[in-house]
């Protein structure tokens, strides 16, 4: 049984990897698998929400009930965000949005010439979508992620007044890329609570179950 906390909100979600072009063929992207975020948009469509899923390139299938949008690039992704953000409740990021972008993308396939030159990539630094939507005043209530390898608490705090979001939620290590299980370390402007390592689903149901309390608390 899952109580309905969330009946009558909308929620909106990034979730998977960016992939940025360099050319038709070949781009640069990361090894995010989209399992927590998809887990979290079926998490908030079983409490009752009207759940949007914007999903970078992934395998995996789209949870019953919930709006799936396909991007690929980090602008992309930006782009339908925005666009979806009017009557959000709450904005969860769990994308791992590529940091960079290769400054150009060519029109055709870059050619080995025979030389043995390799290509000279310039990058150009991609949006941070997070912090562009809290920073709107029309904003939801929005939760970021933070996957750090050191320092956790104080990375995660830095983070969570950076991008002026309410909540971060942190990975506890190690790497979870790809894993069905996790431990995840909440903060908050309280402080710091966690949820002891369980399956990506079950941390999903629980940590939809925290934001449902916090936006019930906002003035
Ligand atoms: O800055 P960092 O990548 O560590 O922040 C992670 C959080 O910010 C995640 O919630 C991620 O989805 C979000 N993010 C974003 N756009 C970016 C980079 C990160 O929305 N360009």
């Amino acid at each position: 049984f899952t109580p309905k906390r969330l009946a009558g909100k909308r929620v909106l979600l990034t979730a998977g990897p960016t992939y940025e072009a360099l050319d038709p063929v070949r781009g640069i992207t990361n090894r995010s698998s989209g399992k927590m975020g998809f887990a979290l948009a079926q998490a908030a469509h079983r409490a009752g929400a009207e759940v949007t899923l914007i999903a970078g390139p992934v395998h995996l299938p789209t949870p019953a009930g919930v709006r799936r949008v396909d991007v690929q690039s980090a602008c992309q992704m930006l782009e339908v965000t925005l666009a979806a953000l009017p009557g959000q409740d709450v904005f969860i990021a769990t994308a791992a949005v590529a940091d960079w972008r290769p400054a150009s993308e060519a029109e055709h396939k870059i050619k080995k010439d025979g030389s043995g030159q390799t290509p000279q990539l310039a990058f150009t630094e991609n949006p941070d979508i997070l912090a562009t939507v809290a920073a709107r005043p029309d904003a939801p209530y929005c939760v970021g992620f933070a996957a750090e390898s050191e320092k956790l608490l104080e990375h995660a705090q830095a983070k969570r007044l950076r991008k002026a979001v309410p909540l971060i939620v942190a990975n506890l290590g190690p790497a979870t890329f790809g894993k069905d299980d996790n431990a995840l370390l909440l903060v908050d402007e309280q402080g710091a609570r966690e949820l002891p390592r369980a399956a990506k689903s079950d941390l999903a149901v629980q940590l939809i179950d925290e934001i449902a309390q916090r936006l019930a608390a906002r003035p």
